[in-house]
């Protein structure tokens, strides 16, 4: 039987991140980052990782074949029973027809595109504000989700957080035009294979928990 496989789609700091790690942890569900996979490329000095840093520092997008090649992998090795989380992926045309495939030869499919949507003022707000636990990726925010008083985090109690290089202003302005360019297509995409769902993205970060759960067990 299929899983139930979801994208969440949404602009820089809709909350993607954040709402996948909780899906991961309620529901056993496995979060396929393109984003976080890129940046543990880059951190392992391999080649590819050489190659994407640049792209990434300015808000560019990565080729297609290196993200495909990347999502590819994953979905050979690892069967979840709770599903996949595409969080960044499927960012253009060429990705979402690839992972189409690619589900086919696994026989998977797509239950649910969710698209996050948070006005773009805002926007700058989260991604300025956001920091990371350095140990497990745990995602904070200066003034919604502080880290804790004690200095360590809730969820390893490790004590170092980082901020991203491309949460800058002009890495952003990029990455937003990035998403109207060439993610929002998708958008009409998926609504026309009749899978699209939407969130308010702007509600606090437990409402759009209790949004996403509401489509998943609709
Ligand atoms: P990626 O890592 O995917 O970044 P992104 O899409 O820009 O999204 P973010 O991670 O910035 O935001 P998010 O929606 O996850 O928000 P978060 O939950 O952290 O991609 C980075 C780069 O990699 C790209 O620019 C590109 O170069 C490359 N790349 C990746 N995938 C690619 C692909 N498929 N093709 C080509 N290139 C690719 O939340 C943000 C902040 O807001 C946090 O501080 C959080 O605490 C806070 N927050 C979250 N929800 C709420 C809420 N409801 N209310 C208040 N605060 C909230």
């Amino acid at each position: 039987m299929s899983a139930l496989n979801i994208i969440l789609m949404g602009p820089p700091g809709a909350g993607k991140g954040t709402q996948s790690r909780i899906l991961v942890d309620g529901r056993g569900m496995v979060q396929l980052s393109t984003g976080d996979m890129l940046r543990g490329a880059r951190t392992s000095g391999t080649e590819m990782g050489r190659v994407v840093a640049a792209v990434m520092d300015k808000g560019d997008l990565v080729t297609d074949a290196i993200v495909i090649g990347l999502i590819r992998e994953k979905l050979t090795d690892l069967h979840p029973e709770g599903g996949f989380i595409f969080d960044g992926f499927p960012r253009t045309l060429a990705q979402a027809d690839a992972l189409g495939a690619l589900l086919d030869e696994v026989g998977q499919r797509i239950a649910h595109v969710i698209e996050m949507h948070v006005d773009d003022a805002v926007l700058v707000d989260r991604v300025s504000g956001r920091s990371t636990c350095a140990a497990c990726g745990e995602v904070y925010h200066d003034q919604t989700r502080p880290i804790p008083a004690d200095g360590h985090c809730s969820n390893c109690g490790a004590t170092t957080f980082t901020r991203r290089a491309d949460d800058n202003a002009d890495a952003l302005r990029n990455r937003l035009l990035a998403y109207y360019k060439q993610t929002s297509p998708l958008i009409g995409y998926y609504y026309a294979k009749g899978m699209l769902r939407h969130v308010d993205g702007l509600a606090d970060i437990d409402t759009v928990t209790q949004s996403i759960a509401a489509i998943l067990d609709g």
